[in-house]
């Protein structure tokens, strides 16, 4: 990878094997994009790419220049208003009332790796050979404000990963009231936009449009990053498949409010914006302070949208998850959640613990309902202290007796949250976020704390660290119920409180920094009603998160397969849970839902004491399995290959790294009688090597495996031989492939 600085062109071209990043600083002293895609051979001048020419109704800087209007330029930072008419990156508010900024070349630096972004989660490097990161600064001379444009660009695949560091260094404060991790504009509006929408329990649905003048954009209010979008978009191109082709793809490492839009102009050229959302943010900067943007992150392939994915889930499996879960398999979990609620004792999930420790379970996660006086969703939250009448030996206990059994232990948490039938409100009723003379609206009964001060992020930390340092507990699921509202917190002056939706997510950041730093062998997994904060924020800190409270196997596939477009397998916390499902009520059978669990963490959310025995046995031998297989399900390399948006048969793979196995997943939605021959044809397997399918017994070669295809086609037409077990609808087949070895 190298990063170029061509003095006497002022342009600076960042490429690697697979792509090239050039800008250069035009005649005004701003940035100037000049390209992002497939790599391109590095030469002193590519000024022709500043692609400008007169045309009527333009505003001009210069009075001998007609071409040079920042409205036609394509730029790395922009400013509304000063000749660009489009949404710009950034705006500073200034105590004359005046927006407008004017953010000129000042200098740069090239160092090795990529510095740690103060606060706030990013991608790393462990040695300072895998990355560059370039820093330019830009600086508006009238507020004094400084600009450093963060670039880092990883030694291998198409990465760039982009940030901003503001510095007040004028005499005066400012407020910034927008401030985005990234602009990227392009010369053509030729793309599809792809993007994972949905709601709670419908998670992560690929949703497409095609671009038109104007703005789109994704984002959210709500405090969390939502169930709504998620933080990620992708640019593909109209002829952009899975297996070729070209798309970019943007995702934000962050967990609050956040914006993603693409503004086309009227000559079709393409701005991206992504980062905070301006709407709900303001930050007021003293003299002399500092602030970070989040980490944006873009991904450019030629190679389809499969390819893109697969350089997400590296850098976000290897360079943004972290700690000592990061390379490990997960442990099979059981969850209480589905199988008790909130009505337990002890005994009564030492009972489900038990027959989980007996079909091969290895971990025993206690969910809601443990602590203070939580007998429904009304009461307790923010008492993180065991309850007495169902808990008579505290947490620790039956941690111990949990560990008895020779299962490791595991705990809910939801930190950020109070009810006000709590001792800890009733305490301090002024640590909520709520505004003054307003109503308080609540969710599920709950009220959020107000993380962006620190003496309330102490008090929840102090709780559950004693919890964690008294009891034996190896796992954690950190859950985050509602959205906020009436956004205000009563320990910041009125100037500041444009400021509090971001220093909510710092205080959550700060207490899984704290947390993941005292506890660093505690596995923790991130919850948001489900899929309400998947997001790339939360990966720094709990390398797994729940999907979707969804726990149906055929409504998992379309969230699965979405999520899959930016997160890794490894990420995604996936159970079996009984039928019919208490989410949609559907019936589908016991392998087919853990067929599609097995592409993810993989754990039970149910009591295995009220399966059959057969059932029973059935779950063993799938614990088995997963036992066996998840190094190559949760870190091999991922492919989709059938999309369960398009229709009725889902299908995708593993393959291990070393290409001697391979884990195909197919599912059907509905049977059908009689018809058509199927095959798949799989990917990313070594041509030469023979594998041995689990499912019929035979060999082929990886080619013949990825250019002829592996049969799927029912081995009945709808008149079932005494022999074969009949098929059904919610169908679904693993086949494992294994290099056969003599
Ligand atoms: C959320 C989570 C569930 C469960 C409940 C407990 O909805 O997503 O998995 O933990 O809270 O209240």
């Amino acid at each position: 990878m190298y990063v170029i600085f061509h003095e006497n062109t002022r342009t600076f071209h960042l490429y690697n094997d697979d792509i090239s990043y050039i800008m250069t600083i035009m005649r005004n002293g701003h940035l100037g994009q000049l390209y992002f895609g497939k790599r391109i051979q590095d030469k002193e001048d590519f000024s022709y790419l500043l692609e400008t020419c007169e045309r009527p109704m333009t505003s001009y800087i210069y009075d001998n220049d007609r071409t040079f209007s920042l409205e036609h330029i394509r730029q790395e930072y922009p400013v509304f208003g000063t000749t660009d008419y489009r949404q710009g990156a950034v705006e500073i508010r200034q105590e004359n009332g005046s927006r407008i900024s004017d953010f000129t070349y000042r200098g740069h630096t090239v160092s090795e790796g990529k510095p740690l972004l103060a606060g706030l989660p990013a991608t790393y490097t462990e040695s300072g050979s895998e990355a560059l990161t370039l820093t330019v600064t830009l600086k508006d001379e009238v507020t004094g404000v400084q600009a450093n444009l963060l670039y880092t660009i990883f030694a291998k695949g198409g990465i760039l990963a982009r940030s901003v560091q503001f510095a007040n260094e004028g005499l005066r404060p400012v407020r910034l009231t927008r401030a985005m991790s990234l602009c990227l504009d392009l010369p053509d509006r030729d793309y599809v936009w792809q993007q994972l929408s949905g709601c709670w329990a419908r998670e992560c649905h690929i949703r497409n449009r095609t671009l038109e003048p104007g703005i789109v954009s994704i984002g959210s209010m709500r405090g969390n990053s939502s169930h709504e979008h998620n933080p990620f978009l992708v640019l593909k191109r109209a002829d952009t498949t899975e297996r070729c082709g070209e798309a970019i793809g943007i995702s934000l490492i962050y967990s609050g409010n956040f914006r993603i839009q693409a503004e086309v102009d009227a000559h079709d050229t393409l701005r991206v914006l992504a980062g905070i959302d301006p709407e709900t943010f303001e930050w007021k900067l003293e003299r002399g302070e500092t602030f970070q943007t989040p980490e944006a992150v873009m991904v450019y392939t030629d190679r389809g949208l499969n390819h893109m994915s697969q350089t997400f889930h590296k850098l976000y499996q290897k360079r943004l998850a972290k700690g000592y879960w990061r390379d490990k398999a997960r442990p099979i979990l059981n969850n209480n959640w589905e199988a008790t609620y909130f009505d337990f004792t002890e005994d009564r999930l030492i009972e489900i613990a038990s027959r989980a420790k007996e079909c091969g379970v290895e971990l025993f996660v206690l969910d809601d309902g443990w602590f203070g006086a939580r007998s429904s969703d009304k009461a307790g939250l923010g008492d993180w202290k065991a309850n007495r009448t169902r808990l008579p030996g505290g947490i620790a206990r039956l941690a111990d007796r949990v560990e008895g059994l020779g299962l490791k232990f595991g705990l809910w948490f939801e930190p950020e949250m109070v009810n006000k039938n709590s001792d800890f409100y009733r305490q301090h009723p002024d640590w909520i976020l709520s505004t003054p003379d307003r109503s308080q609206s609540h969710g599920r009964f709950q009220h959020v704390l107000d993380f962006s001060r620190k003496e309330v992020v102490d008090a929840i930390y102090e709780q559950m660290a004693a919890i964690l340092r008294e009891a034996k507990i190896s796992y954690i699921k950190w859950d985050m119920n509602r959205s906020i509202t009436e956004c205000y917190s009563s320990a910041w002056p009125a100037d500041r409180q444009g400021e509090i939706y971001h220093r909510y997510i710092l205080g959550v950041y700060d207490l899984y920094d704290r947390l993941t730093r005292e506890f660093p062998k505690v596995l923790f997994e991130s919850c948001s009603s489900g899929g309400g904060r998947f997001d790339p924020g939360m990966l720094y800190y709990a390398p797994q998160g729940w999907v979707s409270d969804n726990s149906d196997a055929v409504e998992r596939l379309k969230i699965q397969y979405g999520t899959s477009m930016c997160y890794p397998v490894s990420s995604m916390g996936t159970h079996v849970s009984v039928t019919p499902n208490h989410q949609v009520f559907r019936n589908t059978p016991l392998h087919t839902r853990a067929n599609v669990a097995y592409f993810g963490t993989f754990g039970y959310e149910l009591d295995l004491n009220k399966l059959t025995p057969e059932e029973n046995e059935d779950v063993t031998v799938q614990i088995a399995f997963m036992k066996k297989y998840r190094d190559v399900l949760q870190f091999g390399s991922f492919y989709r290959l059938m999309s369960p948006f398009e229709g009725n048969e889902t299908a995708w793979m593993v393959v291990s790294e070393d290409q001697e196995t391979a884990i195909v997943g197919w599912y059907r939605v509905l049977n059908c009688v009689n018809g058509r021959y199927t095959r798949l044809r799989l990917e990313g397997l070594n041509p030469a090597y023979c594998y041995r399918n689990s499912q019929s017994g035979v060999c082929c070669f990886g080619d013949e495996l990825m250019y002829a295809g592996m049969i799927t086609s029912d081995e009945t037409a709808g008149q079932v031989p005494p022999d074969v077990t009949p098929y059904t609808d919610f169908e679904s087949r693993i086949y494992v492939l294994e290099v056969a070895k003599p």
